[in-house]
């Protein structure tokens, strides 16, 4: 277990010390608050049909973050051979900037890393600063341009990957 830094405290008589963040795979019973987070973030929501999908597909692999118990956020990516692929990131709205997407996206790596992953790559919106700013903070860098890749609204994509392992 591991704090979420920076996050203040919110109920009465709860402290800083009393906020744990834990990462750990996605599970089914996830999928109810997952799902109202994918819909407040995304235009095009994953279904509980995809995530119950890739959920059971042992290339997919999908974390969660529980703070104080509750679903504050997920990601996961799809792997092929020695790439993985970052299928989405996403934090709950009120608990934002507090550390929980870097944590999330630090652990996916690591898990990948460990499995054997030697690049990930990802695509993003070209307007998503945030998003944009935590993956080069993570060492992704642009090497590719979708133009029109998005719809509603319609925008570019950025392809970001990592370095070769033997770079970094
Ligand atoms: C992108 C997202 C997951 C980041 O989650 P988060 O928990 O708020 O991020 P963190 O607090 O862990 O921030 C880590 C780093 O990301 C960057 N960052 C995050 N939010 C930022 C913002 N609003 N402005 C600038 N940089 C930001 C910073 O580099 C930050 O490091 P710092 O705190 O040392 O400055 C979150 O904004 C989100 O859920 N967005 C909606 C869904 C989405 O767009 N997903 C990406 C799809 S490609």
């Amino acid at each position: 277990m591991e704090k979420a830094e920076g996050r203040t405290a919110g109920e009465p008589g709860q402290t800083e010390s009393s906020l744990c963040l834990r990462i750990r795979p996605m599970s089914l019973a996830d999928l109810p608050t997952v799902l109202e987070i994918e819909k407040e973030c995304f235009p095009a929501p994953w279904s509980e049909r995809i995530f119950r999908d890739v959920l059971d597909l042992d290339y997919y692999h999908f974390l969660t973050a529980i703070l104080d118990g509750e679903v504050a956020g997920y990601c996961g990516y799809i792997r092929s051979f020695e790439t993985a692929d970052i299928a989405n990131i996403a934090v709950r709205g009120s608990l934002r900037r507090s550390g929980i997407g870097e944590k999330l996206l630090r652990k996916l790596m690591d898990d990948g890393y460990r499995a054997g992953v030697e690049r990930f790559s990802l695509e993003v919106r070209a307007s998503n600063a945030p998003a944009i700013a935590l993956y080069e903070k993570l060492g992704y860098r642009q090497e590719g341009l979708r133009r029109g890749y998005y719809e509603n609204p319609r925008e570019d994509a950025l392809i970001l990957w990592t370095p070769e392992r033997s770079d970094t």
